[in-house]
């Protein structure tokens, strides 16, 4: 299967957030982008042939989620993640940041504290600050070279700001962290201790590295259902990004009124007919293609950090546990956060996102997508070591 993704397809024309707007996000055409989480693989053949079958039928009109797309979600969580749903626990957005946006109207007044931690995935704060809820920050730790939780400063920021809502990344993106069970509950004890809902996104939750063992927040105790809201999709896992397509797991009764409601306010509670067929298809038949993936995605990882650990030793990185995103630290370079930015455009023609976008734990980090055929990626990593040879004197060996 190693053939199948180390096809190199051309994305350029097809409108892709990742190839065709080099010039809107870098400035310059000639980068090679290894940035924004979306993959450089055909999405599995099942897939698109489910897509096919659908355009084939010819009538595109609405349509609605059937029994059989609930059975699969509802596998899937239960062989994959050992979370047992029934269909009515289930609802669909048009995605996860969509979703965060509805539970925080939901669950929380104007003016209220919502706690995320930093750095993390920015759509968070992003969302947080658009629906004019206050910020509350928690800084991760890097201890053991990967970010740990601070749960003295959450417990404490949580008491002291009267926080109402924490939105977990669970997976962690960018740091690739797959939080044990141990973490999990003491956060969650904390949350519950104080009642602070939880919005766990678990979308990078099937693109785990052996032998990290991820947790579905709501699964370690009986009692979390009544305040925890998982958000999963098959669009990272499957590189569906473009179909819009999500769901929501909430297993308390009230609580999935309440963000039913908010969800019928705006009429968002669907999703479209190629995110039902989509995510039926993934669900039920790309399991082998997933297992192959996350196998291709482990060597391209290896070859990453071999690739790091000799050419350029003195440079940090957090081997992730999870996710196809690599955090790595640039404070050596020596630059301010728009410099080096600049720096890997301009010398490195290489569009990465930047570290600080994620917050002030960010700064002098850069994030590369390694989610691409293997010749991309060795590709990435010599325009990546160029820009620190330019800047530190050695070579290009
Ligand atoms: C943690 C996390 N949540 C959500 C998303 C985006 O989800 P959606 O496209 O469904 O809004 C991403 C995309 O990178 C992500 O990393």
């Amino acid at each position: 299967m190693s053939k199948y993704f180390d096809e190199n397809i051309n994305r350029h024309g097809t409108h892709s957030v990742k190839w065709d707007m080099n010039e809107a996000i870098f400035g310059k055409a000639d980068v090679l982008p290894m940035w924004v989480a979306d993959m450089d693989f055909a999405s599995p053949q099942p897939v698109i042939e489910a897509l096919h079958q659908l355009v084939d039928s010819r009538i595109l009109g609405y349509s609605f989620a059937p029994d059989s797309l609930y059975d699969t979600i509802i596998n899937w969580q239960t062989e994959r993640h050992h979370l047992l749903l029934k269909k009515e626990d289930i609802l669909f957005s048009p995605g996860v940041v969509p979703s965060i946006a509805a539970c925080i109207q939901a669950l929380t007044q104007k003016g209220e504290a919502v706690m995320i931690q930093d750095p993390v995935y920015h759509p968070f704060a992003d969302m947080v600050d658009m629906n004019e809820r206050q910020l509350i920050l928690s800084a991760l730790k890097i201890e053991d070279d990967q970010y740990k939780m601070d749960f003295v400063d959450i417990e404490k920021q949580i008491i002291d700001q009267q926080v109402k809502l924490f939105i977990l990344c669970n997976p962690h993106n960018p740091g690739g962290r797959v939080w044990s069970a141990d973490e999990l509950t003491t956060l969650l004890n904390i949350c519950q201790k104080h009642h602070v809902k939880v919005i766990s996104d678990e979308i990078h939750n099937d693109l785990v590295y052996q032998p990290n063992q991820f947790h579905s927040a709501v699964t370690l105790k009986e009692s979390y259902a009544s305040f925890v809201i998982t958000l999963a999709a098959p669009t990272k896992t499957f590189n569906l990004a473009g179909i819009k397509n999500s769901m929501l797991f909430i297993l308390d009764t009230d609580l999935r009124e309440k963000i039913k409601l908010q969800q019928a306010k705006a009429e968002m509670s669907n999703i479209n007919t190629f995110g039902y067929a989509a995510t039926e298809a993934a669900f039920s038949k790309g399991s082998m293609w997933l297992d192959e993936l996350m196998l291709y995605l482990t060597d391209n990882l290896d070859i990453i950090c071999t690739f790091f650990d000799k050419e350029l030793p003195d440079v940090f990185y957090m081997r992730p546990q999870a996710t196809y995103l690599l955090w790595f630290d640039c404070s050596s370079l020596g630059l301010e956060d728009d410099a080096l930015m600049e720096a890997f455009v301009t010398e490195g023609k290489i569009g990465l996102n930047a570290g600080i976008s994620y917050g002030q734990q960010g700064a002098q980090f850069m994030r590369f997508n390694f989610a691409a055929p293997r010749e991309t990626v060795l590709e990435g990593l010599k325009r990546i070591k160029h820009v620190f040879d330019l800047h530190q004197g050695h070579p290009l060996s």
